[in-house]
């Protein structure tokens, strides 16, 4: 909470356009992100350069950049009291990452998770060591860190997955500021529950690599079908049941007030509600609350002008931020001025 009149902290966070997005992606990440907007200076966008990675097809990439886009406006973002833009609209951002580079111990990046998994994948294969790695794969976390210091961001809202990439990010920074005094800001992670992890139709974590997801903006009978299949014991309506490791519980959970929460837990508790009835319950809540923004997801997918404009202006605000903290670098490192940008308060600090 930022005291009156002061600025509000900025939280930044990046998403991996790798897939639809699915119910676990809204409750667990969309939702909370949207949330923070109300006492944060919100700084979204859409990490194309780092499902480059791992996505070599140009008409999927593009496709699923605009499924982003229209998704989190559709779930509340709001496009111009936030920024909501594409990583790859600012240009700033990638020569960042190469002045950051040239700060990354080479070693700090050879303990990287992903890179490690990736090696430990290869000698359980009998691969060769680097088989499939790319460089960028190998810098990842160089762009990642440079995507989070280029806007000076205080918070990076993230899943416990990405925390060490946090870490890396502060390791650079400290590493510039040793060199240059404070030129970068360093971030702190704001590390979503583990507990809000939503499961999936299988009851194992909700992952498109499971083929256990319940997609956002699935057509509603498609989304009743899914729910319907969820898996649970085979406990009868009058037997006492465990809430805690119901599947059906725990998405209930997430998107119904707390105080159906309680009564739906004294129910099982008690033995007095079969899981069928639980379903059909879900599924018309998920359908309530979808409705609406199912409705303006269809209408900005339909409309790419209207999102290429949002994230056209999502850039160009972008680019003034990121531009500024570029002149305080290249003022440091001693690269000089850029060409045809004005030099902007607070450079040389
Ligand atoms: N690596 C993140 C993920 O896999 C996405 C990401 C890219 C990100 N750049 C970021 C997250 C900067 C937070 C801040 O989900």
């Amino acid at each position: 909470m930022s005291p009156p009149g002061a600025s509000p902290p900025v939280a930044l966070t990046g998403i991996k356009p790798t897939g639809s997005p699915t119910l676990g992606n809204w409750l667990g990440a969309i939702r909370p992100a949207v949330e923070l907007t109300r006492d944060h200076r919100a700084l979204y966008f859409i990490a194309d350069y780092h499902a480059l990675t791992t996505i070599h097809d140009g008409d999927a990439l593009r496709e699923l950049t605009y499924e982003i886009t229209a998704t989190w406006i559709a779930l509340g973002l709001d496009p111009f009291e936030s920024l909501l833009y594409r990583q790859s609209d600012v240009p700033e951002v990638f020569e960042v990452t190469w002045i950051l580079s040239c700060f990354a111990p080479k070693g700090l990046l050879n303990r990287a998770h992903a890179y490690k998994a990736a090696l430990d994948a290869n000698s359980a294969a009998g691969r060769t060591t680097d088989d499939g790695v790319s460089m960028g794969l190998f810098n990842y976390p160089v762009l990642m860190a440079a995507d989070i210091v280029a806007f000076d961001a205080d918070v990076v809202p993230v899943g416990l997955d990405q925390k060490q990439h946090i870490e890396i990010a502060r390791d650079l920074v400290d590493a510039v500021n040793l060199a240059y005094g404070p030129v970068l800001k360093p971030p702190a992670p704001l590390i979503r529950e583990e507990a809000e992890t939503i499961p999936g139709t299988d009851g194992r974590k909700m992952s498109k690599s499971y083929g256990n997801t319940l997609p956002v903006f699935a057509p509603a009978n498609e989304m009743r079908k899914r729910i319907m299949r969820i898996v649970t014991d085979s406990r009868r309506p009058e037997d006492p049941k465990d809430p805690e490791t119901d599947t059906l519980f725990r998405i209930y959970r997430a998107v119904a007030p707390e105080a159906d929460v309680a009564i739906l837990r004294d129910r099982y508790l008690e033995g007095g509600i079969g899981y069928g009835d639980v379903k059909k319950d879900l599924a018309a809540r998920i359908e309530e609350s979808l409705d609406e923004p199912r409705g303006v997801y269809e209408r900005l997918m339909a409309d790419r002008g209207e999102l290429d404009r949002i994230l056209a202006g999502g850039a160009d605000r972008a680019r003034e931020i990121a531009g500024d903290v570029l002149d305080r670098l290249r003022a440091a490192v001693g690269t000089g001025e850029r060409l045809g940008s004005e030099r902007r308060a607070g450079v040389g600090r």
